[in-house]
Formats: structure tokens, C-alpha cells, sequence
């Protein structure tokens, strides 16, 4: 090579290197709210003194990432390259190490004696003219803890002079769950394939692992269970185990611990035996067997977790043994290494017979674990989702957190969006979660409250074990979740389960100011986006607690109003032509109302006490039943329904006001996602809306069901090529029919614009299924005015409300008597359907 060339090619590399340490130029969201984007000078002057010297005591794989994570930061945010050393010298410095390391190298320092497990204080002190910034943890992994609250200080620009705080987590239990298969897909993952897993073996490269440890850890998540629930035998394999190794590496130096899911049919299926009967003593053997190896490789596994009994999965009940029985056995193997159990409480019956009205799937937790309550071993924690059914919009706390009170619980919460838009609609969760956690269960002495949080911390029957596990789902893409600001909600549970005390607006402000910087534009826009983005997807996908009108037994994601009914998963709302509502009251109903201590019980049980937002899940009413507003149960429901289509509709226009003040990249994405919503958000209010109409017979006394203004159905227009098909369910299209094209060459739609002239927005609703990507062409008198594919691979095969969407063509210029025509060109399978044409 010449020295010309490799001028050059020092020069470039200066450039590229140049272009990578300014982090405006290409955000891609992967550092998540770990960006450490320069601060603006004015914020940095307060920190114009800053130590330029990281002193770290002792030494281990932990404290190491805590220093070099310092130094990043630091880097980044005050553009300051701090030197490192080992020992306290003359000049000022931030020194991170274990509490007793702290205090002994600073003397006099105000380091506590007595912080609990993963506790840390961080602190100023002045020694000789020094100053000295301490970051002390009770453990290596409390001195990473804070440093990333120091850093997090930093990058909200608070103050550091007088700083004296000292953390500890509400509970030891803070995990994801990570519901991947080995083969790389994701149950219910919604941003692309696993990041552990391919083709049957743990993935080559592990380096998202270790990011993904990384942001684990800034949050305080200390344990991930990487495999699915609904398990693969193989991942506790002998020969599977020196992989797993390889991923508990990735996670050890950020303190995550690593388990996995398991089968409990695994003696059985893979262990020779001819039984996996939790009390034969082979089985025991099995499992200790079992346990002992991936010890002997991973001295700091975390344990198990188990889905017995539930969906298919095999548990006890095939010996007629107990849920204690089952976890007990496992929990034994696990306890002389420390390892625990997490047991599912997800069990229920998904055959039920659905015209008895007194089955109900909402009792199922409480009915199958009350008589265990005090069986099981020391180290099985009972793993409880947030409500009794499955992570629906709106649920009551699961009434098994007050019912059990010797028994070791987390709550389950889910991050990934499986029945609330699946990241393709934002709902910020904290506020969801901090109503079940603030929830008062009654259960202590009168004037004593039992909130949710002090169930699950532990705290309040003194349990040694507890805390919060989130299923998380994170995939390949770069972002993490496939939506940028549902990374509000990775966020969120992690600072929930460090401190459920954190207000959302809290939460909220701390990511937005991390995650797109301290503009107040920019935090108002965000904060309120997420602060309302729960109440208006409950508002367009069905509110008063009704329950899931979604396709449950497929991909829970558009609406399907009846897919709930008349099958055993027991999701049913029971709508039918008279009224709505499962009646779960103990008066008349199933009685799942008492299970909830008397006290909570009297206040679901009447219907002049129950809160409305939940009237549905505890009561059946006639659609006229009125509100506390006046207001009917059925007009209650289209209102909500245009109300949450018009608040996604805002989504976007707040968002419009970011352009410019967010890095492009995101902002285009960001735009792009909760344009979409917008659309399938008017999906949601027809579909829902039509169906209540037409079941109930009550006409929506402000005229609007059904009559949308400007709209045209695509099979009243002129048709070239187009054949006029019935959509299932009817519901998710207009007028139940849409229009397919068959002809490769494709196909037209034209109609005359009557109208008067002006700026108009075309909106064009069509379906854009996984199998294809048929193109579209808008003209207007022969101009083209918009053109797009339809390659969003929303998820299904056919049109319906998960494929419904639509695409609108801004401002274009109308005149009386203009030609509109829609041109379309099938591809693959998918036959280019369009359900109608609106211009507004
Ligand atoms: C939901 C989800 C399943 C999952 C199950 C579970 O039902 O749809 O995919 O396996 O929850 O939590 O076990």
C-alpha cells in the first residue's frame, strides 16, 4: 500500500470513528436510554469540576464493567476521559468499590454498615482538599447499581454537590422471562428472532446478549430466564449445558443471573425413566442429577422455571399429585446451590365447558393453589400474573396474591405487548402495573392496608423470597422491542421492580430525558404520547373491563369480537343480543368475586360500588344499564371507541411537532408506528363498534356507527379486474365485504369526487396480509398522487382486523368531477384486498 492510500485510509478511519463518538448521527436506538448523548453546555457547567480519575478497590468481572461503564459514560456525557486507578491518591476522583473497601480506603466517609443485598450509597465527601465521589455496594453488584444511578444522575443533570443516597431494591426477585425457542423464533415476541438461540444451539456471536446485560443491569434486573415457558427438553441436556455456559458468561459481568425454562415430563422424555412422577424417588434422583451438572458449569445459575399443568403442558395431575409435590421435588435438587423455583400459577382448564355460567377460567389460580398455601419448600416462589385471565388491558389484581401467605410470590408482568398492539401500537404500562400494585387486598387486620407491592416484595407476611419477573421478548432488532418508545416499558418495569413506590410521570420523564434528550418540547410531547397511550388503546379495543375482543385463540392482535366465545379457553365476555358482561358475582355468577377478602369482595359484588372501569369482568348488565355519567352501557361504548381512535390520532400530530428537536431515524420510525396505530385504531372503533350495533339493536344515538362521513365502500366503486369477497369476521370490514384482485396484470377502482374543491386527505383502507406485498397507485384525474406496497407483514395470512390498515395520502388538491382511482397489483397470495375509500 502507498503512502497515499494509506493516508487515505487513516483519514477515512478518523472520519468514521469521528461520525461513531457523536451519537446524534445515526440513532438506532440500540443503546436504549443508555446513550449518554453529550449533555448541553448548560447542564454540563454544573459538573465542570468533575474528577477525572476513577479509582476502583478490588478487583472482579462485576466491578470491572462498572468502571469501564463509568468511563463510558463519562466520555459520552461530559466528553471528559477519566485515567483509573487502584488506589485513592492526591487529587480528586470518583471511587467505586464494596462498602468495607470504601470505608477502609476513605476515611470517615458516611458509607452505611448495614445495607442489604444489592444495596449501594453513593455520596460526596472532601478528604484534605479532595474531592471525593464514592460509589459503595454492599456487593460487587450493588457498586454496579451505583454507578448506574450516578450516571443516571448525570444524564438528568442533577446535582452531585451534596450528594448522600442510599438504594436498596424493594425485593431480591427482579427478572425478565424471555419466552424464546431454541430453534430462534419467540412465543409472542414482537422484534425479530432470539438473540440466545439458533438453529437448536445457543447463537455464535453473544454480543447482543451482553448489551442486552447491559441494559438489564442499569435498571437493576439481576436474573433472565432465556427459554420459553413452554419448554424444550433439550435446553437441560448434557451436552446442551457447556452452552448455556456460554451465555451465562455474557450475562456475569453485568450480575444477571441465567436460568432456564424446564419440562416436567423431562425424566421421562429424556432421562430414561418411565415415569416423572415428582414422588418417585428415580425422578428425584433425575432432577438432582440434572441440577448438579449445570452447577458444576454455572456455580451462579439462577433455577428453573415451570409451566406444569397449564396449555398442554404436562404436570403432576398425571399422577394425581400436587403442585407442591411437583415443585418441591425440583426445588430439593436446586436448594444446596442456592438456585430457586419459580412455579407457574398460570394453571387453568382450556377445555371448559362455556354454556355453564358458572365455569369461569378467573377462578382457576386461587381454586387450584389455596389448599398449598404453606407446602411448598423454602426456594419455590409462586409465579403470578398480574390478573386473573392473561394480561388483558384491564384486569383486576389476581386474587391469588391475598390468598397466599406462607408461600413465596412474584407477580408477573408482561413488557412484551401480546394482547395490547404487540409494539405496533405504544401503550405505556408503569400506570397498569401500579394500580395492581397499589392495590389494597385487604387481607390484615382492619386499618391495616395489604397492597399488591407488599404481597409480592414480601414484605407483608414477611416472606424471604419475592419480587417482580417481566416478560420481556426482546428480539434482534436493533431497538430492542420493534417500537423505539416501548422501551419505555423495559424501563419501567425495571425501576417498578427496584421501587414500586416511582410514580409513572416519574418513570416517564427520567426515559424520555435519556432516551431523546431534555428538550421541554420533546418531554411533553413524549410524556403525554405514553401517559395516555393505556386509556386510549382500553378506549378503541374495549373498555369497562369486557375483556379481550381480539382473536384469542390465534395471533391476539386485531379485533375478532366473537373469537372469545363459545370455545373452553374461557376468555368470554358473553355479549349477546340483550346485554355484556361475565357475571362473576358470588350472588348469582361463579363466584369468583369471593375469593377477594370480604371487604374487597362487597365492593366488586354490588354494582352501585363496583369501579366501572372493571363493570364488565365482575357483572353481566342489559345495554342499557346506565353509568354513573347517565350514560348507557352500549353508548358508553361507541363513545370510547371514537374517543381512542381520536387520542391515537393525536399520537400523531404530537409526535409532528418533534420534527427537527428528534434525530431523524427515530423520528421517521417513531412516526411511521404510531401512524399505523392511528389506522388500525379506527379498525379497532368500526369492527367493535358494528358488532355492538348490529348484536345489540341499539342505534348509536349520535349517528356515527356506520356512517362514516366521506366514505366510499371499494365494492360501490367502478370495477376493473376486482372481485367483491365476504371478510371473516364481518365486522372487520365495512359493510362486511371487501374487493380482491386476481389478475397479475392488476386491477382498478374508480370513482367520480362530487364534492367541493379543496385540500382533502385520501385514506384508503385495505389489508395488507404476511403473504405477499401487492402494490397500490392513487390517482387523481390522472395524476398519480400516492403509491405504496403493502409489505408490513402484519401478522395473518387472510383479511381481517389483524391485517386491516390503512394509508392515507395527505392534502391532495380535489375539484369537483376528479376521477379517484385506485390501482392494485396482488403479489404472492395476497390479492391486493381494499375494504373502502374515504375522502376527508
Ligand atoms: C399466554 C400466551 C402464551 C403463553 C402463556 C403463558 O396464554 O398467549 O403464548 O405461553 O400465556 O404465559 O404460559
Amino acid at each position: 500500500m502507498g503512502r497515499h492510500r494509506i493516508g487515505v485510509v487513516i483519514a477515512v478511519v478518523f472520519a468514521v470513528l469521528s461520525c461513531v463518538s457523536r451519537p446524534a448521527a445515526a440513532e438506532t436506538g440500540a443503546d436504549g436510554w443508555l446513550r449518554y448523548a453529550p449533555l448541553s453546555s448548560t447542564a454540563r457547567a454544573q459538573y465542570a469540576s468533575f474528577p477525572a480519575t476513577v479509582v476502583m478497590l478490588g478487583d472482579s468481572p462485576v466491578l470491572r464493567t462498572s468502571r469501564d461503564e463509568l468511563v463510558r459514560g463519562i466520555a459520552g456525557m461530559l466528553g471528559v476521559r477519566l485515567a483509573s486507578t487502584a488506589a485513592v491518591g492526591a487529587g480528586d476522583a470518583i471511587v467505586i468499590g464494596r462498602a468495607d473497601q470504601v470505608r477502609r480506603a476513605v476515611a470517615g466517609a458516611a458509607v452505611p454498615a448495614d445495607l442489604r443485598a444489592d444495596g449501594f450509597w453513593v455520596g460526596t465527601t472532601s478528604v484534605s482538599g479532595r474531592r471525593l465521589i464514592l460509589v459503595a455496594g454492599q456487593a460487587d453488584r450493588g457498586v454496579l447499581y451505583g454507578t448506574f444511578t450516578l450516571l443516571r444522575r448525570i444524564a438528568l443533570g442533577d446535582p452531585l454537590a451534596s450528594l448522600d443516597e442510599r438504594q436498596e431494591p424493594a425485593a431480591p426477585i427482579r427478572w425478565v422471562n424471555e419466552w424464546n425457542n431454541l430453534d430462534g423464533t419467540i412465543e409472542r415476541g414482537y422484534a425479530g428472532p432470539s438473540i440466545f438461540f439458533e438453529n437448536n444451539n445457543v447463537r455464535a456471536d453473544l454480543t447482543r446478549v451482553s448489551e442486552y446485560g447491559r441494559l438489564l443491569a442499569s435498571i437493576g434486573i439481576n436474573g433472565c430466564d432465556v427459554s420459553n415457558v413452554n419448554a424444550n427438553t433439550r435446553v437441560i441436556m448434557p451436552e446442551f449445558v457447556p452452552q448455556l455456559v456460554r451465555l451465562a458468561a455474557a450475562f456475569r459481568p453485568w450480575g444477571v443471573r441465567l436460568s432456564v425454562s424446564i419440562d416436567f415430563s423431562s425424566p421421562q422424555k429424556i432421562g430414561g425413566l418411565d415415569t416423572f412422577d415428582p414422588l418417585d424417588p428415580r425422578v428425584a434422583a433425575f432432577w438432582k442429577t440434572t441440577v448438579d451438572r449445570i452447577y458444576a458449569q454455572i456455580p451462579d445459575f439462577g433455577g428453573f422455571v415451570l409451566k406444569a399443568d397449564s396449555e398442554g403442558r404436562l404436570g403432576p395431575s398425571a399422577y394425581k399429585r400436587t403442585h407442591a409435590d411437583a415443585a418441591n421435588v425440583i426445588a430439593r435438587a436446586l436448594a444446596p446451590h442456592g438456585g430457586v423455583l419459580f412455579y407457574r400459577g398460570f394453571v387453568y382448564d382450556n377445555r371448559m365447558d362455556w354454556r355453564n355460567l358458572k365455569n369461569d377460567r378467573a377462578r382457576a389460580a386461587v381454586d387450584n393453589f389455596k389448599t398449598l398455601d404453606g407446602s411448598f419448600d423454602a426456594n419455590v416462589i409462586l409465579q403470578i400474573k398480574n390478573g386473573p385471565i392473561d394480561f388483558q388491558v384491564r384486569e383486576p389484581a389476581s386474587p391469588l396474591f391475598g390468598t397466599l401467605q406462607k408461600t413465596n410470590q412474584v407477580i408477573e408482568l408482561q413488557i412484551t405487548q401480546e394482547y395490547l398492539g404487540q409494539q405496533r401500537h405504544i401503550v405505556y404500562l408503569p400506570p397498569m402495573w401500579k394500580e395492581v400494585l397499589d392495590f389494597d387486598m385487604q387481607v390484615q387486620p382492619k386499618g391495616m392496608q395489604t397492597l399488591v407491592r407488599d404481597l409480592v416484595t414480601g414484605k407483608a407476611f414477611s416472606r424471604p423470597l419475592g419480587g417482580f419477573v417481566g416478560v420481556s421478548n426482546v428480539g434482534l432488532d436493533r431497538n430492542w422491542l420493534g417500537h423505539h418508545l416501548a422501551m419505555s416499558n423495559l424501563y419501567g418495569f425495571g425501576r417498578l421492580a427496584w421501587n414500586p413506590g416511582l410514580s409513572s410521570e416519574r418513570i416517564a420523564d427520567e426515559w424520555t430525558r435519556m432516551t431523546f434528550g431534555d428538550d421541554p418540547r420533546v418531554l411533553k410531547a413524549v410524556a403525554g404520547i405514553l401517559l395516555e397511550s393505556w386509556p386510549a388503546y382500553e378506549n378503541y379495543s374495549g373498555s369497562l373491563g369486557i375483556g379481550t375482543l381480539t382473536d384469542i385463540i390465534g395471533v391476539h392482535f386485531g379485533p375478532g369480537v366473537e373469537s372469545s366465545e363459545r370455545n373452553g379457553w374461557g376468555q368470554w365476555h358473553r355479549s349477546d343480543g340483550m346485554g355484556v358482561g361475565m357475571d362473576r358475582t358470588v350472588a348469582t355468577g361463579t363466584g369468583f368475586i369471593g375469593q377477594y377478602s370480604p371487604d374487597v369482595a362487597r365492593v366488586f359484588e354490588s354494582l352501585a360500588t363496583c369501579p366501572e372501569e372493571l363493570l364488565l369482568f365482575m357483572h353481566h348488565v342489559p345495554y342499557t344499564h346506565r353509568l354513573r355519567s347517565g350514560k348507557t352501557v352500549i353508548q358508553h361504548i361507541y363513545d370510547q371507541h371514537y374517543l381512542g381512535a381520536e387520542q391515537a390520532a393525536g399520537f400523531v400530530s404530537r409526535w409532528k411537532t418533534l420534527e427537527g428537536l428528534v434525530d431523524r431515524e427515530r423520528y421517521l420510525e417513531v412516526l411511521d408506528r404510531l401512524e399505523f396505530q392511528a389506522g388500525h385504531a379506527v379498525v379497532w372503533r368500526d369492527a367493535v363498534n358494528t358488532w355492538f350495533q348490529r348484536t345489540s339493536g341499539i342505534q348509536d344515538e349520535k349517528g356515527l356507527v356506520g356512517r362514516e362521513a366521506g366514505r366510499v365502500e371499494a365494492e360501490s366503486l367502478s370495477l376493473t379486474g376486482f372481485t367483491i369477497v365476504d371478510v371473516t369476521p364481518w365486522e372487520t370490514a365495512s359493510g362486511g365485504k371487501a374487493v380482491v384482485c386476481d389478475s397479475t396484470s392488476g386491477c382498478a377502482a374508480t370513482f367520480e369526487y362530487r364534492d367541493s374543491p379543496g385540500a382533502r386527505d385520501i385514506v384508503v383502507q385495505y389489508y395488507d396480509q404476511s403473504d405477499g406485498a401487492s402494490r397500490y397507485r392513487l390517482l387523481v384525474a390522472g395524476r398519480e398522487v400516492d403509491r405504496w406496497r403493502a409489505d408490513r407483514n402484519l401478522p395473518h395470512v387472510e383479511s381481517n382486523g389483524h391485517t386491516a390498515t390503512r394509508r392515507t395520502a395527505h392534502g391532495v388538491s380535489l375539484k369537483t368531477g376528479n376521477l379517484i382511482r385506485l390501482e392494485a397489483t396482488p403479489d404472492g397470495r395476497e390479492p391486493a384486498p381494499v375494504d373502502y375509500v374515504e375522502v376527508k
